[in-house]
């Protein structure tokens, strides 16, 4: 079997991915394999776009934001017929392994691709931190310490005008972004969809918040609760109190990756082709009390990463 390994970033981009495909490119080339990158994510694949990745080819990335293959999110490979051209595709290419750095559509394509014969090994990328089998995901800390910076902004124009401020956090179905970026700006409160939000309760403690002296009061707000828009106006209605909201958005996924994330990347880059190299596959590799660990792709696509309900008490305590 050639020792020809192939690399893709696919699903929504994090800053980190460059550097941890530096360390895949960089780490294979050192164990002897040629590597291919995959360009476009999983529709590159389909489309036949390949690059020949050398050690210059990942000179210079490991401190820019987005991906050098560029990904996207390929809903053909959703189909059979997608799947089936994908798995013919990387047979063409005489792949020992394919290494996929993304989300948590990135594992679902890499379970099935492994269950179909094909060896894999997953990287956990992604601002949400939302998979299964990793306490963090590459992106994830860039992502928080962006939104921070913001909302320590926010904070002033907040103040000086006496409002209350929606900030609106990336997380399409979780809060695990929001819950930290919360509780690390000092905010008042966090929406976040593994909770239910007692609005009644929250409209109640957002006035008391105004008679104890609060000059500012801060809503960490998770996007997959629906419209920070309406929340807001049904907020300002309920209150009679000012209220203003700040979509953080994409900001959020772009940018010069942490000195934290880098080292997350290198590390899961270094260790994905490390194991693979030894004979292991089809695993997620991910951190788990400060480790690299890994678990099996089927796991952490059949499980739910638990949400830390604590962080909840512990922001409304603190922000008193
Ligand atoms: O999964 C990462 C993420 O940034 C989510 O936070 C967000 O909801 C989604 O991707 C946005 O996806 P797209 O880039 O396809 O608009």
């Amino acid at each position: 079997m050639a020792k020809r390994l192939g690399i893709i970033t696919s699903g929504g981009d994090a800053p980190g991915m460059n550097a941890a495909l530096r360390a895949v490119v960089r780490h294979g080339i050192a164990l002897g394999y040629s590597i291919i990158g995959i360009k476009r994510g999983f529709k590159g694949l389909l489309d036949n776009e390949y690059i020949n990745l050398t050690a210059r080819s990942v000179s210079g990335i490991i401190n820019s934001g987005g991906t050098i293959l560029h990904t996207g999110r390929c809903f053909e490979m959703k189909t059979k017929a997608g799947m089936n051209r994908s798995i013919k595709a990387i047979k063409d290419l005489e792949l020992s392994g394919l290494i996929i750095i993304g989300g948590d559509g990135s594992l679902a394509a890499g379970d099935i691709l492994s269950k179909k014969g094909i060896k894999i090994m997953n990287i956990a990328a992604s601002i949400d931190n939302d998979i299964y089998g990793t306490d963090e995901t590459i992106g994830y800390d860039t992502a928080l310490n962006i939104a921070v910076e913001s909302i320590d902004k926010i904070r002033d124009t907040a103040t000086s005008h006496e409002r209350i401020f929606i900030v609106e956090i990336m997380g399409r179905e979780h809060g695990f972004l929001t819950a930290d970026v919360g509780l690390a700006a000092g905010c008042e409160f966090i929406i976040v969809p593994e909770m239910e939000t007692d609005l009644r309760k929250l409209v109640k403690e957002l006035k008391e918040g105004k008679e104890k002296g609060k000059t500012s009061e801060i809503i960490a707000y998770a996007e997959g609760c629906g419209s920070s828009y309406t929340f807001a106006s049904k907020i300002e209605k309920l209150t009679g109190l000012e209220v203003r909201v700040s979509a953080l958005g994409y900001i959020q996924r772009g940018g010069r990756p942490t000195a934290r994330t880098r080292i997350l990347a290198s590390r899961f880059g270094y260790m994905a082709v490390d194991l693979f190299h030894k004979g292991e596959k089809n695993k997620l590799v991910g951190i788990t009390k400060g480790a690299v660990s890994v678990i099996p792709i089927s796991l952490a696509v059949s499980k739910e990463k638990k949400f830390n309900d604590k962080t909840f008490k512990v922001l409304k305590t603190l922000s008193g």
